[in-house]
């Protein structure tokens, strides 16, 4: 059984909102409901308090008389704030319907109804949106839903075909209760798994975009930000692995339970990722590494010259840290690669990489696509192993982490 938290929006769509309850209840889980204004416009609290057997709150200032319990649960008896206790307590909270408004004020931050303040205190958020197709289609929703994607809330996306409004079809309609509660179930799942899954695990990260100096003011780099790999970071802690995150010139917040080492150069991530590879069980090598530096870096600032027209500089190759490490692994030590390709033929490459480099996994991203990849908030791969290909659809990278981990955590497992 698990405790769900169901928030309940203004929209047509609002009666479809009972029977997911019917079907959660059915189904085993605890539910709560938390009905906006706007919602009792739509279907009334006695019919959620009648399915759930508990009672239904909406503004921050309702008493919750069952002080934050759910049902199944015996009723504390100190009286904890209600509405942070019951979106704390929560395994997950689902929003659906999800208004266009209650959307642009999850995206906004408010906190100006009971629902969107649990939202800002739940850990694990699944929003189904329900609105005219015309509204969802506009760019400000679609920012908004790109906002909350990017902070790692899960989308169930609406579904195509009539809409409430006569003689209207489009993209809006608010997925069906039982695909609902397919997606529920496997939100929970990966809620469960998520804890435990990489326990005590020591995996390394190489994150963000190596620089080598010209001379001392200047450099060669990349455009790469690190978001990828502190999602991983940050993904592979939450399922409680021991992570070391090597940055390159990362300019992020370090996650959480995470330790760092920054580093600048090929050469440096080499030296810190092959003293921690020692230690680790898992590598994920995420970083954007230069495959070339200058062959001399000038001392001070280099000049031009008066009348230089152009000017060549000898490059010389960095050490390929990931093949080294790969090629003096212990037979347990698990070593995932990324390859940032560019348009057709990427999944060859990537496959090559995987085998030149002896590789577990690699993990390939088209970087021709602008949305993804090089500092973007979301991405989209495929990770490949020796059994085969698991494409990763589009999604937050956080999202995507998860995924990467779903695959490459079990490789040389027993
Ligand atoms: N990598 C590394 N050391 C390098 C270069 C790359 O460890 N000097 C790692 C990266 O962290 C990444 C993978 O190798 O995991 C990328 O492989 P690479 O062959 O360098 O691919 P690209 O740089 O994407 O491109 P290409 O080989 O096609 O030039």
């Amino acid at each position: 059984m698990a405790r769900i938290l169901l928030g309940v929006s203004g929209s047509i769509a609002a009666y479809k909102a009972l029977e997911l309850v019917r079907l959660l209840t059915a189904g085993g889980h605890g539910v709560r409901v938390v009905l906006t204004e706007s919602g009792k416009r739509f279907v009334g609290a006695d019919s959620f308090a009648a399915l759930t057997g508990a009672p239904v709150l909406s503004g921050v200032f309702d008493e919750d008389p069952w002080s934050g319990a759910y049902p199944g649960e015996s009723v504390e008896a100190h009286r904890p704030i209600g509405h942070l206790a019951l979106a704390e307590r929560a395994d997950l909270f689902v929003i659906a319907p999800a208004s266009a408004n209650v959307i642009a004020r999850l995206a906004a931050g408010f906190a100006d109804d009971l629902l969107t303040t649990a939202a800002l205190v739940a850990s694990k958020l699944l929003v189904a949106p329900a609105m005219n197709g015309r509204m969802w289609e506009h760019p400000a929703t679609q920012a908004n839903v790109a906002t909350l994607r990017s902070r790692g809330v899960h989308i169930a996306d609406p579904g195509t075909g009539r809409l409430a409004s006569k003689g209207e079809a489009g993209t809006g309609r608010l997925a069906e209760p039982e695909d609902l509660v397919v997606r529920i179930e496997a939100e929970l799942a990966t809620t469960a798994q998520q804890r435990q899954d990489l326990a005590g695990r020591r995996v390394l990260i190489s994150a963000g975009g190596t620089r080598e100096p010209l001379d001392a003011v200047r450099f060669l780099g990349n455009r790469s930000s690190g978001r990828m790999g502190f999602a991983l970071a940050e993904a592979a802690a939450a399922r409680g692995a021991y992570v070391t995150v090597v940055a390159a010139n990362v300019a992020l917040p370090t996650p959480g339970g995470v330790s760092r080492i920054d580093v600048e150069t090929a050469a440096q991530l080499q030296a810190a990722c092959a003293e921690s590879f020692t230690y680790a069980d898992v590598l994920i090598a995420a970083a954007a590494v230069a495959d070339f530096r200058p062959a001399q870096v000038a001392a001070g600032k280099m000049k031009k010259q008066e009348g230089e027209e152009t000017r060549s500089m000898e490059l010389e190759r960095t050490p390929d840290v990931l093949a080294g490490l790969a090629a003096s692994r212990k037979p347990a030590q698990v070593v995932v690669g990324f390859a940032a390709e560019h348009g057709s033929g990427a999944l060859d490459y990537g496959r090559d990489k995987l085998v030149r480099k002896r590789l577990d996994a690699i993990v390939v991203n088209d970087v021709s696509d602008k949305a993804i990849g090089f500092d973007s908030s979301e991405n989209e791969v495929v990770v490949i192993t020796a059994a085969g290909d698991t494409p990763v659809p589009r999604g937050s990278k956080r999202e995507v982490a998860d995924a990467i981990l779903d695959v490459v955590g079990p490789l040389r497992r027993g």
